[in-house]
């Protein structure tokens, strides 16, 4: 018998906890429209702000990470800013979108200026249209921190907090926070939304890299006019830093009494196994952005019969028996010296000081899980 998906968070009901990730598979009606049509239990559209006329995007603007023997894309790199389509045209869509689709749960991100009044009048006007949250994102580490928007906020865990205390006032509908990771400890401004009146965190935004430099050219990637700017790093390569993040946030919630604060986890979901990882590790929704921009919307059918084969093998009835099930199994180096005594006498491991010049490989396969 087919497992059930759905659940409840922040008192919304999502028939599945698959979200597309703001981006450009949530950029107008046509593609939120397709996302649910393939079965995505949410989405949350691109990030819009006040003047969509202010935003100036350039092309090329993504660059990949290829695995040198498969030819995989395993990390991807963006420069592109928020939406530069005017306020009204989104706001048609989103009306358009829950009139058509209103079970489905469509999530409007919102960016602005340092100034009380511009965020406070776009969450008004955009939750006139029906929209069931709203997503602020105070993480994006590319073009808009220049502009003293996006991660320049998340990096100001005061800022988050007051910021998110603004749009709090006047929203209707729950409000999720989106975090950089290009922070020392993601749980910090995390908290601080939180004290700012966050239902709840989404984790991670993009990591601030370099992908590359062309050989030929010797001009960094991705190349606008000969140039660049370090950019936004996504995709599979991220999905350990992402997690690591949510185990962060995790230990925090759980230290000061906050666990019934939501996370939907995010950093380079690609499947169904990628999303239980993240379920597991106490996230209520996992979102996706760079996979179905690689792969197209129709990944979700894997990963909702992955998830319902998983349920079944391990006698799961609901998604919430097994969130965060994995979580009390990280503890401190100390007490995995302790569990471990005994390992090397057995003579399973061989004491590095046994290691031949040859064999670095095997001892490396010897010492691995998997
Ligand atoms: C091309 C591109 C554009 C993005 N635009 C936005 C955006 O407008 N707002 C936002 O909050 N995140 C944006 N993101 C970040 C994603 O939502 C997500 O947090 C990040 O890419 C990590 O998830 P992923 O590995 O599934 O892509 C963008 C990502 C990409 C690749």
């Amino acid at each position: 018998m087919a497992r059930d998906l759905s659940i409840k968070v922040n008192g919304i009901n999502f028939e599945n906890p698959f979200v597309i990730g703001s981006g450009p598979p949530g950029t107008n009606r046509a593609t939120i429209s397709k996302a649910f049509k393939e079965g995505w239990g949410g989405v949350v559209a691109k990030t819009i702000s006040l003047d969509g006329s202010a935003v100036k995007n350039v092309a090329p603007r993504y660059g990949k990470l290829y695995a040198r023997e498969s030819g995989d894309v395993i990390g991807f790199q963006n420069i592109e800013l928020i939406s530069d389509r005017a306020l009204d045209e989104w706001l048609k869509d989103f009306e358009a979108v829950k009139k058509e689709y209103p079970r489905k749960v469509l999530i409007a991100s919102l960016m602005e200026a340092y100034d009380k009044s511009a965020w406070q009048r776009l969450t008004r006007t955009v939750c006139q249209t029906g929209v069931d949250a709203l997503e602020l994102n105070f993480s994006c580490p590319h073009g808009m921190p220049e502009k003293k928007m996006g991660s320049a906020m998340g990096q100001c865990p005061e800022v988050v907090k007051e910021v998110t205390r603004w749009v709090k006032e006047v929203s209707p509908v729950p409000v999720w926070a989106k975090m950089t990771p290009n922070i020392m400890d993601i749980s910090v401004p995390s908290l601080e939304a939180i004290a700012g009146g966050a239902d709840g965190i989404s984790l991670i935004n993009t990591i601030l890299a370099v992908i590359g430099i062309d050989l030929k050219t010797l001009r960094p990637l991705p190349t606008v006019s000969g140039h660049s700017i370090p950019g936004g790093y996504s995709g599979q390569a991220i999905r350990p830093i992402a997690l690591r993040h949510v185990l962060d946030l995790a230990r925090a919630l759980k230290t000061t009494k906050q666990e019934h604060i939501t996370m939907s986890g995010i950093g380079g979901v690609e499947c169904g196994k990628d999303a239980l990882e993240f379920i597991l590790m106490g996230c209520h929704t996992v979102q996706s952005c760079t996979a179905p921009m690689l792969q197209g919307f129709g990944m979700v059918e894997e990963m909702i019969t992955t998830t319902q084969n998983f349920m079944q093998e391990h006698g799961f009835n609901s998604i919430e028996q097994f969130r965060g099930h994995s979580l009390s199994f990280f503890t401190t180096h100390a007490h995995l010296v302790e569990l471990k005594q005994g390992k090397f006498e057995k003579g399973q491991v061989a004491r590095d000081t046994e290691w031949s010049g040859d064999e670095i490989a095997k001892q490396t396969r010897n010492m691995s899980n998997n």
